[in-house]
Order: structure tokens, then sequence, then C-alpha cells
């Protein structure tokens, strides 16, 4: 709960001189960049015309307004090169520890004949918008990621410690595999991360199941990983980043057996209001656990701010709602908003074929004739998407405008996910029925207005199925941010396509030149496609263009150099903090090392 504090003069006066200071520093850490982007800029902006400075100005303020974020960092060219600066000038010697739940490489055997050594083994990517974001990262930044190994090839493929050097055409970091029995598998992942924790945080109306049994085996796997971060830690002062609400426990976990540790969290999905979140019976848990952690980021500033009311609720605690911080079991975390994206340029484009050649060959696969339309979907198949939603809107258009009926076909792409759940296996069926009635309600000879295609697909086939479509349609009932949203935008460099986007997905928050949608209300998702389906080229690439440009500038090398950047401060505060004995005051200095007077951030 929020505290009267005595000292709170003091405190504020502090905290007001640490924000000028973070200012300081971040503007000398990016002041280099800055200003050849802003000679660049001025050399650009003297051959522009007023409106498209004009249009700078209002991207700026939009940077100022968004998510809290600060304009300095909205200056700075984010490329892997400036995170790799970072790390070498503000964190000198520190060890990247990424932990998440997901691999971002699954070796699996092609033939599953028993025959393990004559059998092939094939590498796949997984669908999760987490590996497509992190991959980068960590093939800039190096170090180690700690994930399960689910892959059937996975045990052959690593060396004696669990490892394997990828990516495996240009190895630049070390994955770490740990195994978990099917029991562990079964209770913390499908159990109590995907039954219970995914239902709660996602406003999607499927009821949240919580099992003793599997918090048990949630706890055990947490501290599973937790031994397994001591044990590639190279020294105590490793940057730990955890990945997701498989983990809620571990922050804690790494906090006590390395104090010193940096470990940044970030929560990939929605955090509920704090009347939902009290459903959990071990609530109180998995916020103890959280605040283990130096620096928990979310993708909005609203999921900050239920977070923080969760806390306030449930746990006593000092919360400093101006520096988004809270103090708890003498301990501080800062709570922040980074939105994640995904890597640009995208590398995936330079080996792709041009957007035509695209078109004509994903046109010839699924039979388009050349006067329909082609609408996409494209994520993993799971109840939070609104798929059912979307076909719904199909329905509605072809019942109140016929005449594109035989004129657009919806390709829906659903990567195979959490298939022994009871909930995605419902899902599922019910997206097969509702295709079939849809096609044969409005489909003819040779034409089908939806094609289901329940397979997982690689990156470079989703990319083409990008550059080929008309439209794309991301209609979350709830998401954290959602990348398949700034993936098709990333795909586009020929500036066609529209993009229909849910108001209830965080990118909406961004891409405001989307056309946002309501999945619920489908009479105006289906007035949104057909408005899709009539834009002219000019619309679409001005829309285009905008979108591109935000996905450029708030690209997910931003996402991770945010925080390194935090992570930075609180190292030097924590150094300074040290270097003056951690209580009271420096001799004759500013009181920034200060700011929580009666608790050490995490992780000093
Ligand atoms: O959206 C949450 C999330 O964990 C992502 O971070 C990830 O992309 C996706 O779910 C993948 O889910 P899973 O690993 O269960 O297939």
């Amino acid at each position: 709960m929020t505290s009267n504090n005595p000292d709170l003069f003091l405190s504020l006066s502090a905290i007001w001189v640490l924000v000028f200071a973070s200012l300081i520093l971040s503007v000398v850490a990016v002041v280099s960049v800055a200003r050849a982007r802003r000679e660049r800029g001025s050399r650009k902006a003297s051959a522009r015309p007023e409106q498209e400075s004009n249009a700078e100005g209002r991207s700026l303020l939009r940077e100022f307004e968004k998510n809290g974020q600060s304009a300095d960092a909205a200056l700075v060219n984010w490329t892997p090169e400036t995170l790799r600066k970072i790390l070498t000038e503000d964190l000198p010697d520190a060890q990247v520890i990424i932990v998440s739940n997901r691999e971002p490489y699954i070796h699996n055997l092609k033939e599953d004949d028993g025959n393990a050594e004559a059998a092939e083994v094939e590498l796949v990517v997984p669908a999760s918008g987490l590996v497509s974001a992190l991959e980068p990262i960590t093939r800039a930044c190096g170090g180690t990621w700690i994930a399960y190994g689910g892959g059937t090839a996975d045990r052959l493929t690593v060396d004696a410690h669990d490892r394997v050097q990828v990516p495996p055409d240009s190895p630049s970091y070390t994955l770490r595999r740990v195994w978990l029995t099917p029991e562990e598998h079964e209770g913390y992942y499908l159990g109590f991360a995907n039954e219970g924790l995914w239902p709660l945080c996602h406003i999607a109306f499927t009821r949240p199941v919580f099992r003793a049994s599997d918090w048990e085996l949630y706890e055990e796997v947490n501290r599973k990983f937790a031994d397994t971060v001591v044990k590639e830690a190279r020294n105590e002062r490793p940057i730990v980043l955890v990945q997701d609400y498989h983990f809620a426990l571990l922050p804690r976990m790494i906090r006590e057996r390395l104090p010193e540790a940096i470990v940044i969290t970030f929560w990939h999905i929605p955090w509920p209001n704090s009347e939902v979140f009290s459903i959990c019976p071990w609530r109180e848990k998995i916020l103890d656990g959280l605040l283990g952690s130096s620096i928990i980021g979310f993708h909005t500033q609203f999921h900050c701010n239920n977070f923080i009311e969760s806390v306030d609720r449930f746990l006593e605690s000092r919360i400093e709602r101006e520096d988004a911080a809270i103090s708890y079991g003498g301990q501080t975390s800062l709570v922040h908003a980074y939105p994640i994206s995904i890597e640009w340029p995208p590398v995936l484009l330079q080996g792709l074929p041009s957007v035509a050649a695209c078109r004509s060959k994903v046109r010839e696969k699924y039979g388009l004739a050349e006067n329909v339309k082609l609408c996409v979907g494209v994520e993993r198949l799971d109840y939070t998407k609104g798929i059912i939603d979307r076909f719904r809107a199909l329905e509605q258009l072809f019942e109140m405008h016929p005449e594109w009926i035989g004129r657009l076909t919806f390709l829906q792409v659903a990567a195979p996910s959490r298939g022994t759940l009871p909930a995605y296996r419902q899902l599922h069926a019910e997206c097969l029925r509702y295709a079939e009635d849809i096609n044969r309600r409005f489909g003819r000879d040779g034409y089908s207005p939806v094609l289901m295609v329940a397979e997982h697909h690689s990156q470079r086939q989703v990319y083409e199925i990008y550059r080929a479509a008309d439209l794309c349609m991301v209609t979350s009932l709830h998401d954290g941010m959602n990348l398949v949203a700034k993936e098709f935008v990333a795909a586009r460099d020929d500036e066609q396509g529209v993009l229909l986007l849910s108001i209830f997905a965080g990118a909406s928050k961004e891409l405001l030149e989307a056309l946002i949608v309501n999945p619920y209300d489908a009479a105006s998702m289906a007035d949104a496609l057909l408005q899709a389906l009539t834009m002219q080229s000019d619309e679409q690439r001005s829309r285009m263009r905008r979108m591109r440009e935000i996905v450029r500038d708030n690209n997910v090398y931003r996402w991770a150099g945010s925080m390194l950047l935090d992570a930075a401060r609180l190292r030097k505060r924590g150094e300074m903090d040290r270097a003056t004995g951690g209580n009271g005051p420096p001799p004759g200095g500013n009181n920034v090392v200060n700011m929580f007077r009666h608790g050490r951030v995490a992780a000093l």
C-alpha cells in the first residue's frame, strides 16, 4: 500500500535531481548518433516543403506522447551497432543472459520413426513474437539464451553442457537448453502458464484454470531455470533478461542467489486489472516473484498501471507513481513501458522475390483468379486472436455486399499451438466448421472464400504471403503488442496493402494509420473491410509509408536499447551508492543515489 513518507520533500527533490541526471546521461549516451541524425535531418529539411517538416514535428510530438517514452530515444538511429555501443560503453563486461520458455531454434527429427540415428534433423524457427523480437537482439549482443529444449532432436544437437551455438549458419550466441520431464511440461507450461495465467491476463472470456499441482510444478521449473542462470553466469553481475509469464517467480529466485545481477523482466502479454488478477490463488507470490526484478517492462503504460494497482492492492509496498517505482521488502523495482517491435531493416526481405513475384507465387499456390483480392490472417491458432470474429465480419460483408462474392478470398494461416489443451482443440474445430460453412454458403466451383491452413509456415513463407496480400487482418480480442501487424508493414516496401488492426492490440497505439477495428463489432469490421477493398493506391501508400516510418524508428533495437540504458543508469546509481556507503547523501554532492531512501534499488 502507498504510505505517507515523512521525508517526502527530500525524496521529491531527489527524484527531480535523478530525472535531470538521467536525461543528461541519456543525452550523453546518444549524442553522437543524435547529432549525425540531426545533421542528416537538417540537410534534408532545407530541401523539403513545409508540409513535410510539419509532419516531422507531428512525429516528434507523437514520440513524446507515446507510452511516456523520452524524446531523446527518438533521435537515435537504433541499430545492432547502437546496442553493442551501449553494452561496451555503458555496461562494460556485463554478460547478457536471456531466459524464455520458447527456444529460438528447435531441432526436430524429420521422421520420428524411432531410429533417431538414421533420421534427418530439421531446424524450425517457432511461430513466436517473442522469438522474432529477441533473436536479432541476441545476435547483436551475443551472450547466452536459456530456454526449454522441446525439439525431438534437441538433445542430439547440444554439447556436453547442453549448449549449442546459433544461428546455425553464422553462430553469434549460445543457446543453453533446459530439459523438462513430461510432467513438468504439462504442469508448468500447459497447466499453470497456459490454462491459468494466459486466460487470466487476456480479456477473451476463457475461464482460467488453477490447480495446486500445476502451481507446484511451475515453482519447480522456475527453480530449475534459476539454477541454470546461476550455472551460466560468469560472474556475480550479469544482466538477466527474463521473458514472459512462464517465469513470474524467477526474478526473485535469481535475486536471492545473484544479488548483484540486474534482472529485467519483460511481460509480453497484457496485465489484467487488480480485480481480475485477484482471482489467482497465488497472486501475492507472483507479485513477490516479479518484484525481484530491477525493472519490469510491459508493452503499454496501461498494463504498467494495472500491475502497479495490483501491487498496491495485495502487497505492503511503497509506490512512487511519479517515478514508476515500487519499493518492497527493502528493494525497489522500476515499472516501465517498452513497446516491443521487429528488426529494421528486416533481414528477411533481403532474400525475397519482388512483390509481383510473391503475388504470382502465392496466388498460383492457392488457385486465386486474377480479379480476386487476397486478405490474410497470420498467427498461432489461439482464441485471443479473434479468428472467428474475422469470419463473422467476412460473412457480413458477403451478406451486405454480395458483389464481393467471388472477388475476395480470405487466407487464414494458423500455426498449431498448445494443441493438447481443450480450449485450443475446440477453437481449431470451430474454425474449420465456420470456414466450411462460409465456403458452402458463398463458394462455388473453383472459388473458396475462406482458405484455412492450420500448418506451421517458415518466416520466409509468411513474408511471401504478406507481400502477396491486398489486406491483412489483425483482429486480436486482446494482445500485448502483436508483431504480425508490424511484420506486415515491414514486408511492404512497395508501400501498398491495407492493415486492419484491433484496437485491443498494443500495436494500435503506434500504427494509427491502420484501419482500427473492434473485433466484437462484426458490422463495423465488415465496413472496414469494404473500405480496405476499395481504398485507392495513393491512400494506401500514404498510410503505409507513415506506418513504415513508425516501425523503422521504433524498431526492436530501440526496445532493447531503452531497457539496457535504464539498466546502465541503475548500475551507475548503484556504484555511486556503494561509493558513498549506501546511506545518506554523498559528501557535498547531490542526493541522486539516495532517491529511494528507504530501500535499495534491486540489483544495486
Ligand atoms: O504472446 C505471448 C507469447 O509467449 C509470445 O511471447 C510468444 O510469441 C507466444 O506467446 C508463443 O507461444 P508458445 O511459446 O506457447 O507457442
